[in-house]
């Protein structure tokens, strides 16, 4: 219309930049074995975002010039590298109140499915939020994101799980949604029903609720883009995680399964059946699980903060990249097995402990994840087109010591979608 302005493009160029870490054409969804070793740097490097894409980039010996100065903010990143944010295709991180106790009394010796079996655990967290409003939940949601923000995290998948009550898991649900629509990084909501068997109802009872009740309101109302089942002991068993996983697929809700987490229990057997997005946590997978992987396109997701803050038994991570197949690392944030989002930590973790290269881990927590979370088009690389959502980092020599300075937050500056955030 005449007289009105048109918005003005807002654009950044980062120049001197030490070395831009994973870049590419945009085209690779996943790497996989061998390729995990390889993480592609430009050394001596330029970028260029166009209001929230990434616009162009190379390096700074061809840097074309600036024809067009205007709405152009310049950032100077010389001995800072550059990165596409991580993406956390898996969290919990709608929740009420803390479980410190429970912390406690397995210090003191009580273990994780000891304190679940005396109304601890997923229950304890159910019985909290019970109590807890939209609008708590919401805004104790929204500072544990700005948090992880912070730390580099530019996409996130959060669960639902500790309603478990028709009217508790809406209200979850609900909740993720407002975050959709109030942070600038992309959210994915999974439907997690099965999480746990509330009290004063029947396993089957629980399941029929979860399929006839939740699935057909949840796919009306939008409110999950993926479903998730608990698949373990004294849980959800392989057989009903397929048939939950399945009457979500019905709907175009695909799935994710928490598997073999706390005993072998079949999880990625029914992810693989029913064609799962990700199978998460992984520590008693076996070789028959790595073989029925390898035939499928489903994301085996390591959760390497659970299992560090769980004590549990190392997944056989180093196996699965040897055996050639793709691995994604997520925090599982949640208050029971991980009160942490901190990406930079599990990619730590994930080297010291499992024997990760740097290259495989980074590689990891950014186009495997993104692909975990069904984001692999638009994040997890620095690709033209893609979104604009990267961290700059302080001043460090190179990306090796991202897992060296294994509790440092290396983060120094954010942008997403295209805005510088901090
Ligand atoms: O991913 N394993 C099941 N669910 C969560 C933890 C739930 C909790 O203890 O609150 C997990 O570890
Ligand atoms: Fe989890």
């Amino acid at each position: 219309m005449e007289g009105i302005a048109k918005p003005k493009v807002v654009k950044i160029l980062i120049k001197n930049i030490k070395s831009l870490v994973q870049f590419d054409d945009g085209k690779r969804l996943k790497v996989s074995g061998l390729e995990m070793k390889k993480l592609p740097c430009l050394e001596n490097a330029w970028l260029a975002i166009e209001g929230d894409k990434i616009a162009d980039f190379g390096e700074m010996k061809d840097f074309p010039g600036i024809s067009d100065w205007s709405n152009l903010q310049v950032i100077d990143a010389s001995g800072k590298l550059v990165f596409p944010s991580w993406c956390d295709s898996h969290t919990h991180i709608v929740y009420a109140g803390n479980r410190e106790q429970e912390f406690v009394d397995r210090i003191n010796g009580l273990s994780y499915e000891e304190i679940a079996k005396r109304g601890g655990g997923i229950l304890n967290s159910a019985k909290k939020l019970a109590d807890a409003t939209e609008d708590e939940l919401f805004e104790s949601a929204m500072k544990r994101i700005r948090e992880v923000i912070l730390l580099g995290t530019g996409a996130i998948e959060i669960k639902s799980g500790y309603g478990l009550s028709f009217e508790a898991e809406l209200k979850m649900l609900r909740v993720i949604k407002k975050i959709k629509g109030n942070i600038a990084i992309p959210v994915r909501a999974t439907f997690l029903g099965a999480h746990a068997v509330p009290v004063g109802i029947t396993k089957e009872n629980h399941i029929e609720n979860v399929i006839s009740k939740m699935l057909p309101k949840i796919a009306e109302e939008k409110l999950a883009d993926y479903c998730d089942v608990f698949c373990e002991r004294n849980y959800f068993t392989k057989d009903e995680t397929i048939r939950i996983l399945v009457e979500a697929n019905k709907y175009g809700i695909k799935g994710k399964v928490h598997a073999e987490q706390l005993s072998h229990a079949g999880g990625i057997e029914a992810g693989v059946e029913s064609k799962a997005l990700s199978v998460d946590h992984l520590e008693f997978a076996n070789e028959s699980d790595l073989s029925l992987l390898k035939s499928s396109d489903t994301m085996p997701t390591i959760l390497p903060g659970a299992q560090f803050f769980l004590g549990l038994q190392y997944p056989p991570a180093r196996k699965m990249i040897d055996a050639g197949l793709p691995l994604a690392i997520a925090s599982d944030y949640n208050p029971g097995s991980c009160p942490s989002g901190n990406m930079n930590f599990m990619i730590a973790l994930a080297c010291i402990n499992y024997k990760l290269t740097p290259e495989e881990a980074i590689n990891a927590a950014t186009i495997n994840s993104a692909y975990a979370m069904g984001l692999g088009k638009t994040h997890g690389s620095i690709a033209i087109g893609k979104q604009a959502n990267i961290f700059i980092t302080k001043e460090i020599p190179n990306y090796a010591v991202i897992p060296y300075s294994f509790a440092n937050n290396p983060v120094e500056t954010v942008i997403l979608d295209g805005k510088v955030i901090s």
